[in-house]
Parts: structure tokens; sequence; C-alpha cells
């Protein structure tokens, strides 16, 4: 079975994500990466230069390899599960989980925007926060707290899909 974690930019998604492989001795592949080998160039760049299209193109063929994989835990970007073609390509091999982080810590984490032209102020960020909320909810087979620590996050997830945990 793979695992894919949905949520909000500077939710938690990758650094759990590399947790939670580690201590279930899982594969981990982020769909942010395999777009950016796919288009050629980081993430945000490509939304910049290509268009958000082309590089939700790209994250839709991103998803649909990584749920192809096996026993993988599957980084995604914080738009993908917000696209019913993403959510339908990962629900065909994966569990979704929603890692649900309250805006205040992300605000925190994510902090110079830099790399993410969709999170360039606090208020449009917090728009499109509370708009996408309710489509990462409809999407999660399971929903847990962002809040806590990488770890923490990490086994409770394994706890509640049953996973061995090595470590
Ligand atoms: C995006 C989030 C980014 C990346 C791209 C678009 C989004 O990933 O996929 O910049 O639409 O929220 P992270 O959630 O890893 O920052």
């Amino acid at each position: 079975m793979n695992i894919a974690l949905c949520g909000f930019m500077g939710a938690g998604k990758t650094s759990v994500g590399r947790d939670l492989a580690k201590i279930t001795g899982m594969d981990f592949v982020d769909t942010d990466e395999l777009a950016e080998q796919l288009l050629g160039m980081p993430a945000g760049r490509a939304i910049e230069e290509l268009g958000e299209q082309r590089f939700r193109d790209a994250e839709f063929e991103a998803c649909r390899e990584a749920a192809k994989l096996k026993n993988t835990v599957i980084s995604t970007g914080g738009g993908a599960a917000v696209y019913e073609r993403n959510v339908a390509a990962l629900k065909g091999g994966a569990k979704i989980v929603f890692i649900d982080t309250p805006f205040s810590i992300i605000c925190k984490r994510v902090g110079s925007a830099e790399t993410r032209p969709l999170f360039k102020n606090r208020e449009s960020a917090l728009r499109l926060f509370n708009e996408r909320r309710s489509k990462y909810l409809a999407a999660a087979d399971i929903v847990v707290f962002g809040g806590a620590s990488v770890r923490k996050i990490a086994r409770t997830i394994a706890e509640e899909l049953s996973l061995e945990v090595r470590a």
C-alpha cells in the first residue's frame, strides 16, 4: 500500500513523509520532485515562467507515476489534492492522509515565500487555505493534526493505518 500526504504549503508533508518512510522502512517520493524532473526546473519557477497550468499538468503526470509505485510514502504539493484528477489517480494506489495544520503555524514555517509563488502574502494565502481545506478533507481517508512534532505526526499516521513501525 502507498500513503499519499496532502495539505497546504508548509503543512509538513515532506518532513513527515520522510520520517514516516524512515520509521516504517517504506520508500519515499515527492510529486513536486517528479514534476520538477519532468519540467526541468523548480516548481515555483515553473509556475512563474511556464504558467500554473503547465505545472498542474506535470503534477498530474507525477501523481499518476507515484500511484504506480509500491510500499511508498508519497508527499504531494499543496495544490495536488485540490484537483479531482490527481485525487482519483492517487486513490488508485494510495490511502490519502490530510495533514491539517493551523494557518498560524503554516505562516511561521513558510516565512519568506520566495520559492512559493502561490504564497505571496498572508491575506491571499489565507483565502487559498480556506478554499482548499474542504477539498483536502473530502479527498482524505484519514486526517491528522499537523501542529504536533514531525515524529508524533508520523507515528500517528502509522498507528491509524496499522503500519508496522521499525524505529
Ligand atoms: C503549490 C505548492 C508547492 C508546489 C507549487 C504549488 C500549491 O508545494 O507544488 O509551488 O499550489 O500549493 P509545497 O506544498 O510542497 O510547498
